[in-house]
């Protein structure tokens, strides 16, 4: 039952759409009208600027932080933070409160495993920097990272269910960054830009 409240919470909580709420309520903007049309803290650093991006990203990143919290408060074991945490990721990719429409789970993504495993947190976090910084293009750098994911677990010899839980958050990102992929592909994905409206 604590397990169902788990899963039930974090997705409830995964679910608030905080890149649409911070546009809307700082400047009345519909982050989903322009640039990449995502609710995440890259499409806001676009459309909003820096600080309403930093906003994003944080109260995103807490949101996978408060499903494994969730996990641990309610059931303590690895399999319920994982959960929850798991369940925090697809709310904010598939939201409730947008007809199970969201964002690519990056943020929440990295909230939760900065919970789990921290070493391999700060790795994929150098290697996501390095390649936005040189490329511009955030998504080639998520997807890098997400890929990155189960292999550093593996190596890293983390918990056999940390494994399992990474392939799957590793599928749950990669999958919502299908448009992102083809657009890499043609030579066409946006480079990141502050206060761009998404133009650049
Ligand atoms: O974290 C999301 C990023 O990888 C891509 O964002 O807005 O360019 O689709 P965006």
């Amino acid at each position: 039952m604590n397990l169902l409240a788990v899963i039930g919470l974090s997705y409830l909580i995964g679910s608030i759409p905080n890149g649409l709420l911070i546009g809307k309520g700082l400047t009345g903007v519909d982050i989903r009208q322009f640039g990449s049309k995502n609710i995440g803290a890259t499409n806001a650093f676009r459309v909003l600027g820096p600080w309403p991006a930093l906003a994003v990203f944080v109260s995103d990143m807490l949101k996978g932080v408060a499903g494994v919290y969730l996990g641990s408060w309610l059931v303590g074991t690895p399999l319920a933070q994982l959960l929850g945490g798991i369940a925090a990721i697809a709310g904010h990719n598939w939201s409730v409160f947008l007809g199970f429409k969201g964002g690519r789970g990056v943020s929440t993504g990295l909230g939760v495993i900065a919970m789990l495993v921290p070493k391999v947190t700060l790795i994929i976090f150098l290697v996501w920097g390095v390649i936005v910084f040189t490329t511009r293009y955030v998504s080639l750098g998520s997807v890098v990272g997400a890929a990155l994911l189960p292999v550093l677990v593996w190596l890293f010899r983390e918990q056999t269910e940390y494994l399992y839980f990474s392939i799957i958050a590793a599928l749950f990102v990669i999958i919502r960054h299908k448009a992102n992929i083809e657009r890499l592909l043609k030579g066409t994905e946006l480079k990141i830009k502050a206060g761009s409206m998404g133009n650049a």
